[in-house]
């Protein structure tokens, strides 16, 4: 394998599904997953299986129907939590436990009111734990992002040493900056003995809106997964998007990564997941939005109908959309008319276009969109016009 494939963790039926109205049942979450499995993401994070009987059931469920990716469940490092996460994973091709505890002074002191060094010795006793049901065992230092690299270094350096194989290092509260969040995984990578033997996983949160770029920063300084979700849903502001990482590492191919990822199917989950989540994607989202792929104002839309690179880095069709779109309002300029009347069959001389143009103003200038009827209508009332 390749020393810059990057492994797509996918956690939009974990952390992803924590969102409030986002709750799924059994069998939207195991159509997710057969998705996510077309997608060709290499690890699912099918749920938290001690969190409620109906995630321990889907968790199961997922692991019998879903046979390529490895398909993880999300502990806390309580031994309870561990045994049940092996439980709903026993019949996986390929388990992993996911298990860990907080590590920045806020989560050792405020929230589990604890010690550093007892932290340590529970993250270590976890790993141990998991270690004696699966080979396979990530640990997480929760809001590693504001945890002290030197304290976050001894940490991982205990658990490597307990027998993980894959470390998060998550920015839990989205607080770091990309060139921060690059050199904390720099910093482990030069300071944790035996971490090569490991992967390095990102798991970024969105609250500045940097979730994305701290991923990259991750993977350019060492990291070797992405945690992520589909629309990048997820606490609060939400996780690293899927999309987007994915995107950047195919317009950015000089960086070097690779990744199994179907792109074509992007706009088609994302899709899904809106519907079945009940979660509306922004119309201006990063690669899967309703916009992404439109251009309203009259420049950019003769720059596009002229050549579609000279405002799209993407072609929309590597990502499951047909085409780019061009949308008429008061904005739109002659070339954006004629273009569209050409589409519903009018081919306009230039007096028509010019006369056609003036009409469209007054009907643009009611509406916020001119529509193909709308179009049509302006157009039979220009003398002349045939189609
Ligand atoms: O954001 C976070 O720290 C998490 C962990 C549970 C992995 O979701
Ligand atoms: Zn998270």
């Amino acid at each position: 394998m390749s020393d810059n494939k990057i492994f797509i963790f996918d956690t939009t039926l974990r952390d992803g599904e924590q969102v409030p109205g986002c709750k799924l049942n059994t069998q939207q979450k195991l159509e997710i997953a057969k998705e996510l499995e077309r997608l060709g993401v290499d690890v699912i994070e099918a749920g938290f299986p001690i969190s409620s009987p109906g995630d321990f059931e889907a968790v199961a469920r997922i692991c019998d129907m879903v046979r390529n990716p490895i398909i993880c469940g999300l502990s806390r490092a309580v031994e309870k939590d561990i045994k049940v996460a092996a439980e709903a994973l026993q019949s996986a091709k390929r388990p992993r436990i996911h298990t860990g505890i907080g590590t920045s002074d806020s989560h050792v002191k405020f929230k589990l009111k604890t010690t550093r060094e007892k932290v340590i010795e529970r993250a270590v006793a976890a790993v141990k734990y998991a270690k004696s049901f699966v080979e396979d065992v990530e640990f997480y230092a929760e809001d590693a992002g504001r945890t002290d690299n030197e304290f976050l270094a001894r940490v991982i350096q205990a658990v490597v040493e307990a027998g993980a194989t894959v470390l998060n290092i998550p920015d839990t509260t989205g607080y770091c900056l990309p060139d921060e969040y690059g050199a904390k995984i720099k910093f482990l990578k030069e300071n944790v003995k035996g971490i090569h033997k490991t992967i390095i996983s990102t798991h970024c949160h969105n609250d500045l809106g940097l979730a994305t770029a701290n991923s990259i920063f991750g993977i350019r300084n060492g990291a070797r997964q992405i945690e992520c979700t589909i629309n990048g849903i997820g606490e609060r502001a939400g996780n690293t998007s899927l999309e987007e990482v994915v995107m950047v590492m195919r317009q950015h191919g000089h960086l070097g990564f690779e990744d199994n990822i179907q792109t074509k199917l992007l706009n088609p989950i994302s899709q899904l997941v809106s519907d079945r989540m009940g979660m509306v994607v922004q119309p201006n989202k990063a690669i899967v939005g309703t916009n992404a792929f439109a251009h309203s104002s009259g420049i950019h839309q003769d720059g596009v109908i002229k050549n579609r690179e000279t405002y799209e880095i993407i072609n929309p069709l590597d990502v499951g959309v047909d085409q780019s779109k061009i949308v008429l309002t008061a904005r739109s300029g002659r070339a954006a008319i004629a273009y569209r009347a050409k589409n519903i069959g009018y081919n306009l001389t230039k007096l028509e276009l010019d006369k056609v143009y003036e009409q469209f103003l007054k009907v643009a200038d009611r509406q916020k969109e001119v529509g193909d009827d709308d179009l049509t209508g302006i157009i039979k009332t220009v003398d002349g016009v045939t189609v």
